[in-house]
């Protein structure tokens, strides 16, 4: 008898409730907020007469493959919303944007590939935000905005994310769970973790890590990490420190240690080595002025050392626009120049020491064109103040007229623009000196004659 009752009081509710409520989804008119159940109805979408008042909205279960901008609008009332197991894909942006007040969002069990800026704009009260079990490879840092103040739980576990935003994460004040655990994180960078105040528990187990940073404490967030191919050296000592037996984490190496669990190896196992430089060569060995060249370093150690190059002045080599540091610890100065020339220095170090090789770099000064008219002072030696203070000539210098003029100057770029000059025999090219700031040098570029009319017609350059 009351098993046939209640099905009764709730088509009740359902009828006579003041509230629509869709086909097939349950309204309880007891319930203290509007409250729409509709979980396991066989929804192929979200229903369109939703109550937009609705405190509550289940609709896990369905087969909701996409969620639509207008699907939630206006529901600025709605504090739980769970789309849980729908097989959804496609989200569209904004599609929160109006759940102001939504604490829990649940999207567990669905196929999202990647989560982009705007697809979770709006929720500006988010706590909870479960996203475990999607097919997650890619998240823009911007997803995570709009409750980066607000959110206390965020589960990515069991999906393909081969990194994270860090920094995103690492500016949620509030957060207290990360449940990373089954995804394809290579690295955690030092520090991402360790601005987490609230940070209570960290779940990284079965990712791809081969080293973790310290995480604050004791008493820290407590961390999960087994399943990972740890690399068990002296900078794991502090995770040796807490390992307590029973604990999962493993190493993957060095070789001795592969496959033994981290607490039960003896911390002096755990080693570093000094960082030894194998080779550090110019190529070529010498160049002319405006040249390329390049400056390789190879250092081994355990853990791998960080190079870095100081240059002939002895101070650190910044990466730039002309002199880039690769990825391998090269160093290509784009255009050389008579600063260049001397011993630059390659740096390797590591948690256990440092060591340096000089390489021997010999820039050649370009011969300077003599005769324009200008007096034709020897400037081979070495950069001289700017041409562009002379470059009208001394007809201008008595009219007041500049001939050479930067024009749409920004941080990057300019316009060089000239007036047409007299002509010089033999002169097929010319130069254009500008000084990178970035870098405190000067910068050659050779510009063809008859480029944007040709020099002695004028014409323009863009550097
Ligand atoms: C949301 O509210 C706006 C303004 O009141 C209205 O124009 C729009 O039709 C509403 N959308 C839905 C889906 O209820
Ligand atoms: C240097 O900058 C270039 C882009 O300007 C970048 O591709 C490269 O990764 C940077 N190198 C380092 C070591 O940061
Ligand atoms: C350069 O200018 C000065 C003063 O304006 C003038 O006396 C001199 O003759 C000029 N020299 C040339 C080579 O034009
Ligand atoms: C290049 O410009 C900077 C900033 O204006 C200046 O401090 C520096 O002395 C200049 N370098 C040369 C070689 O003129």
């Amino acid at each position: 008898m009351a098993k046939l009752l209640v099905p009764l009081v709730m088509l009740g509710a359902v009828a006579g409730g003041s509230h629509r409520c869709p086909p097939r989804c349950l309204c309880p008119a007891a319930a203290p907020n509007p409250t729409l159940l509709c979980a396991r109805t066989g929804l192929l979408a979200v229903p369109p007469t939703l109550d937009r008042g609705a405190v509550e909205l289940r609709l896990a279960d369905n087969f909701i493959g996409a969620v639509g901008r207008s699907d939630f609008a206006n529901m600025s009332s709605l504090v739980h919303l769970t789309l849980s197991r729908n097989g959804l894909r496609r989200l569209a942006p904004g599609a929160f944007a109006d759940l102001r007040a939504l604490r829990a969002l649940h999207l567990d069990g669905n196929r999202l590939p990647a989560l982009s800026g705007p697809q979770l704009r709006g929720l500006a009260s988010l706590r909870h935000l479960i996203l475990a079990n999607n097919q997650l490879a890619a998240i823009e840092p911007a997803a995570f905005a709009a409750f980066a103040a607000t959110v206390e739980d965020l589960d990515l576990s069991h999906n393909n994310l081969p990194a994270l935003p860090w920094e995103a994460v690492a500016a949620m004040a509030s957060l207290a769970t990360l449940t990373l655990d089954h995804n394809l994180l290579e690295r955690v960078p030092a520090g991402a973790v360790a601005r987490l105040p609230r940070l209570a528990r960290l779940d990284l187990t079965a990712n791809r890590l081969r080293a973790l940073p310290p995480v604050p404490g004791p008493p820290g967030p407590s961390l999960v990490a087994g399943g990972n191919p740890l690399h068990c050296n002296c900078e794991l000592l502090w995770l040796r420190r807490l390992a307590v037996p029973g604990r999962l984490e493993s190493c993957a190496s060095p070789p001795p240690l592969a496959g033994r669990l981290l607490w039960a190896v003896p911390e002096e196992e755990l080693a570093c080595r000094a960082p030894a430089i194998a080779g550090a060569v110019a190529q070529p060995a010498a160049v002319l002025e405006g040249q390329p060249l390049r400056l390789g370093c190879a250092a081994a150690g355990d853990p791998p050392p960080a190079l870095h190059w100081l240059g002939p002045d002895g101070r650190l080599v910044q990466n730039g626009s002309r002199r880039a540091l690769g990825a391998d610890g090269s160093l290509e100065l784009r255009v050389a120049t008579l600063r260049d020339h001397g011993a630059f220095t390659c740096v390797a170090s590591n948690a256990a020491g440092e060591a340096a090789a000089r390489v021997e770099v010999a820039v050649l000064p370009l011969p300077v064109p003599h005769g324009d008219g200008d007096g034709g002072e020897a400037e081979a030696a070495g950069p001289g103040p700017s041409d562009m203070a002379r470059a009208g000539g001394n007809e201008s210098r008595a009219t007041g007229e500049r001939r050479v003029v930067a024009a749409e100057v920004t941080g990057s770029s300019a316009r060089i623009r000239w007036l047409p000059q007299r002509h010089v025999p033999g002169i097929r090219v010319f130069q254009v000196q500008y000084n990178s700031s970035l870098d405190d040098s000067f910068v050659y570029r050779w510009v063809p004659a008859g480029q944007k009319g040709g020099f002695w017609g004028g014409g323009e350059h863009r550097v």
